[in-house]
């Protein structure tokens, strides 16, 4: 459910793994306005649904209208998986679980624990990086953000070991850090160009992007091109839709290079 909700992913993503696992499923695209929101979610039990993805903008209506909530979810005030239970909506938050697993099967040698962290924005997207890394163990997380804020009421509303820097402050929030994720829309295909110097980033340092399209940003391109290891952000759409669909056709899906290539091939079409 998302608005709009055409350049999604995600049909083609669990379609693969029906046909895969030969499930007598479907996953279908449910374009909602966000004014007939609370209707809509109350339809998936009549309807028949077994559960839904939920998409910008609808995270934090879809949050409001659950019956219950998993810890995630309610740290977070946004919810992204739906499971329907005798007649009940249930909401999860598997953003931050999508987004570890895709950094530890794209940087298997990067620990985190007890380094610092930076991350570029304070946005939706953020909340669920910044928590995740958080539990994961980093010792700080540097956030960078144009509206301080924003940052202010992420750090007061997750807790945890944040710091706030302004974009004219880089230099202090790469040095050290053991890892940079880019959660900004900034380098998106018809968004302005993430610009940011590199230069006091150390070596060892691993440069990820919740952006998948284009696949290498120019910052991945830029912390490529001086050595430092990057992973791309299709991954974390990838491993965040898993938990859902094992709870909604009880199986637990893998992610292939079959699968990633597959819905690659959507985006280049
Ligand atoms: P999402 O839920 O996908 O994270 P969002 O909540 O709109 O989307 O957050 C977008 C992030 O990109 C924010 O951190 C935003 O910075 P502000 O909080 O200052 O708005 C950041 N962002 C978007 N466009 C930007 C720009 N032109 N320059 C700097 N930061 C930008």
């Amino acid at each position: 459910m998302g608005w709009p909700v055409a350049h999604s992913l995600s049909p083609r993503l669990h379609g693969y793994w029906l046909g895969r696992y030969g499930i007598d499923g479907a996953y279908v695209p449910l374009a909602v306005d966000p004014a007939a929101f609370d209707a809509a979610v109350r339809g998936l039990a009549p309807l028949g649904f077994r559960g839904a993805n939920v998409t910008v903008p609808h995270k934090e209506a879809a949050f409001a209208a659950m019956d219950s909530l998993s810890e995630t979810a309610k740290r977070l005030r946004a919810v992204n998986t739906i499971v329907v239970a005798d007649g009940r909506l249930h909401g999860d938050n598997t953003d931050g679980f999508g987004f570890l697993e895709n950094l530890s099967a794209g940087a298997p040698g990067l620990d985190i624990r007890g380094r610092a962290v930076t991350v570029l924005g304070a946005g939706g997207a953020a909340r669920a990086v910044v928590a995740a890394l958080t539990d994961a163990g980093a010792e700080k997380v540097r956030i960078v953000n144009r509206t301080a804020a924003r940052t202010d009421a992420l750090a007061a509303d997750l807790g945890g070991p944040i710091a706030a820097f302004g974009w004219r402050d880089t230099a202090a929030a790469l040095g050290g850090a053991a890892l940079v994720v880019n959660t900004t829309s900034l380098g998106m295909a018809g968004q302005p160009p993430l610009e940011l110097d590199l230069d006091h980033l150390p070596a060892d340092a691993v440069v990820t992007d919740i952006v998948y399209s284009p696949l290498e940003t120019p910052l991945l391109a830029a912390a490529r091109a001086r050595g430092n290891a990057v992973v791309d952000g299709l991954g974390m759409l990838l491993h965040q839709a898993r938990p859902g669909f094992e709870a909604w056709f009880g199986r637990a899906p893998e992610v292939t290079p079959e699968l990633r290539a597959h819905v690659l091939a959507e985006i280049g079409s």
